[in-house]
């Protein structure tokens, strides 16, 4: 695991994104495993500049993201595949036949789950994984637990998690549901290549024991250190707990 301590998000994004479009410009139909959440927009947003500047063509990328709220319609602004299409996927030409998502609003969960999991597969595999890290050092909504999961699940979400992301509901009157789907830690270990972006001294803790400690289901994330090709970029704040290296 390579750890990459930048001096802020924009530097992180630049990086992040460079990954991410030279592996496009590659390989035009690769699959990227793509993440929501604060931790990853800038690094979309450069991906969109290079877009617009020529640069890179998202029409032949075949997309699979980590989770998604159960509850949820896809129109709903708190949804995950409204945050893909709002902060990239709208705002390139992402084929949205080659979007891929969990869909919350399912009667058959564990249905939705194999579908998913086949989905992956049939794919070819995820090419490149983008994760960001929760503030209790989950992935996707890998909550810390006794177990990793393989494929995909149903999740409730821990308080930690609840106490993180209730803002966004709030802001526009909802209450934030206390399930989810996400991919399982399998689905996470199998894609060939992993970034993980982590900025603000609030994930200090998360990147210490991702880092530093044993790997354990306690903090879900620490099992990247047994994956042979990860990056993880940190600015100086979210890097601050960490010893000298
Ligand atoms: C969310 C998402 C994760 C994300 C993490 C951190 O709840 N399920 O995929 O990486 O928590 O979010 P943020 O980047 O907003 O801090």
């Amino acid at each position: 695991m390579r750890v990459i301590v930048l001096d802020d998000a924009i530097q992180i994004s630049n990086e992040a994104a460079e990954i991410i479009i030279k592996q496009v410009n590659k390989k035009r139909d690769s699959v990227i495993g793509f993440a929501t959440g604060a931790s990853p927009v800038e690094t979309y947003k450069r991906i969109i500049e290079s877009y617009e500047k020529g640069e890179v063509t998202l029409k032949h990328i075949t997309t699979f993201n980590l989770d998604e709220y159960v509850g949820l319609d896809r129109e709903n602004v708190n949804s995950y595949y409204y945050f893909m299409k709002d902060n990239l996927f709208g705002k390139t030409d992402v084929d949205f036949e080659k979007v891929n998502f969990l869909s919350g609003q399912i009667d058959n969960i564990d249905e939705e789950c194999a579908r998913y999991s086949a989905k992956i597969r049939e794919s070819g595999g995820i090419d490149i994984q983008i994760l960001g890290i929760g503030t209790n050092g989950h992935i996707g909504f890998n909550e810390p637990s006794d177990n990793f999961a393989d494929g995909p699940f149903a999740v409730k979400l821990t308080q930690s998690t609840i106490d993180a992301n209730s803002k966004y509901f709030e802001a526009v009157g909802d209450k934030m549901p206390e399930y989810a789907l996400t991919m399982g830690i399998g689905d996470i270990m199998r894609a060939k290549r992993i970034i993980l972006i982590a900025t603000g001294k609030s994930k200090a803790e998360a990147i210490k024991k991702l880092v530093e400690g044993e790997v354990t289901p306690a903090c879900p994330a620490s099992i990247l250190k047994l994956h042979a090709d990860v990056t993880v970029f940190v600015d100086k704040d979210s890097a601050s707990l960490l010893g000298d290296r």
